[in-house]
C-alpha cells in the first residue's frame, strides 16, 4: 500500500516538468492542485457516513455520551500530545440548530482516540462510537504521507518534524443539513487541506489566493462530478515561507451533504497573527 503511494505521489509532485517550485506556482495560479491517488473509494466513505450517522443518532438519545466525550475533549487538550496538532479542534462540533450553519462536524485524530481508548475504557463498549472511531482510523491511513511529499515538494518537510515521525492530521468529518445556507468563505488554520471525498463535489467553491476577492472569484475547481478527485490547498499555516492559504465555501444545495477533509496541522506551532483579506459575503438577502 504504502509503495503504491509513494509511486502515485512521485507521478504527482515529481514529474520532470514539475519543478520544486512548480507546487507553489500552482498554489498561487490555481489555489490548488489535484491529487491522482488512488485513495479509498466513494464506498469506503460512503460507510464512514454511514457510521457518523450512527453516532449522531447515538448521541442524539444519550445525551450523558455527549458530556463524556466533551470531557474526554477537555482532557485531551491538556494532554502533551495535543501540541502536535497545536489546535484545540477535536471531538464532535454540533451546529445543527445553529440557524445558517446547519452542520454536525466531527474532529477526529489517531492520538484522540489512542487517549479516549486507554482513559475511557467504556466508550469501546458502546458500538456507535467503537464503530466510527475504527472507520476514521482506516479513512486517514494513507493521507500523511501525502503531507509528507508535498511538504518535501515545496522544501518545507521540517515542518513536521515531530517525535511521532508522520505529520499531524486531523480528519474532518461533515453533515451539512439541508437547512445549512452559505455566507462567507473562510481559510483554514491548517498547513495544507486535503478534500478527500464529499457526496455533492460541485458544492466546493474556490478561489487562488488575492490581494482582494469578490464572490465571482469562487468556482468549483471540479472538471466533472467525480468522487475520486482529492484536492489539496494551502492553509492559514505556511506563510512564512509565502505560501498563501485558499479562501473556500461550501455552495448551499438545500441537500444533505457529507464530506472528509483532512488537515495537516504544524508540531509544536504558535500561531502568528495574521492580516488576510477580508473575504465576499455570499448571503442571499
Ligand atoms: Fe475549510
Amino acid at each position: 500500500m504504502y509503495l503504491a503511494w509513494k509511486v502515485v505521489c512521485f507521478l504527482l509532485f515529481a514529474l520532470p516538468s514539475l519543478s520544486i517550485s512548480s507546487l507553489a506556482e500552482r498554489f498561487k495560479e490555481d489555489g490548488y492542485v489535484e491529487v491522482c491517488a488512488e485513495g479509498h473509494g466513494a464506498s469506503a466513505f460512503d460507510a464512514l457516513y454511514g457510521h457518523f450517522d450512527a453516532l449522531i443518532e447515538f448521541l442524539q438519545s444519550n445525551t450523558v455520551w455527549v458530556q463524556k466525550l466533551y470531557i474526554a475533549k477537555e482532557r485531551f487538550i491538556r494532554s502533551k500530545e495535543r501540541n502536535f496538532y497545536s489546535t484545540d479542534f477535536f471531538g464532535l462540533y454540533n451546529e445543527s440548530n445553529r440557524e445558517k450553519r446547519r452542520q454536525i462536524a466531527f474532529y477526529y485524530s489517531t492520538h484522540f482516540h489512542e487517549f479516549i481508548c486507554s482513559h475511557y475504557p467504556e466508550f469501546n463498549q458502546v458500538p456507535a462510537i467503537l464503530h466510527f472511531f475504527e472507520a476514521c482510523h482506516e479513512i486517514q491511513k494513507p493521507y500523511p504521507h501525502i503531507f509528507q511529499e508535498a511538504a518535501g515538494d515545496l522544501g518545507i518537510a521540517a515542518i513536521f518534524s515531530s517525535e511521532y515521525g508522520l505529520p499531524p492530521l486531523l480528519l474532518k468529518v461533515v453533515k451539512y443539513l439541508p437547512s445549512y445556507q452559505a455566507i462567507r468563505p473562510h481559510y483554514d488554520g491548517s498547513a495544507f487541506s486535503l478534500f478527500l471525498d464529499s457526496t455533492d463535489g460541485k458544492a466546493l467553491l474556490l478561489s487562488p489566493y488575492k490581494s482582494a476577492f469578490t464572490v465571482e472569484d469562487f468556482a468549483s475547481p471540479l472538471k466533472a462530478f467525480s468522487r475520486h478527485q482529492i484536492l489539496l490547498i494551502p492553509g492559514t499555516l505556511l506563510t512564512e515561507f509565502s505560501i498563501f492559504p485558499t479562501p473556500h465555501i461550501v455552495a448551499q444545495s438545500g441537500k444533505t451533504r457529507y464530506a472528509a477533509i483532512a488537515f495537516a496541522m504544524r508540531p509544536h506551532y504558535i500561531e502568528k497573527k495574521l492580516s488576510l483579506p477580508p473575504l465576499p459575503n455570499f448571503a442571499i438577502e
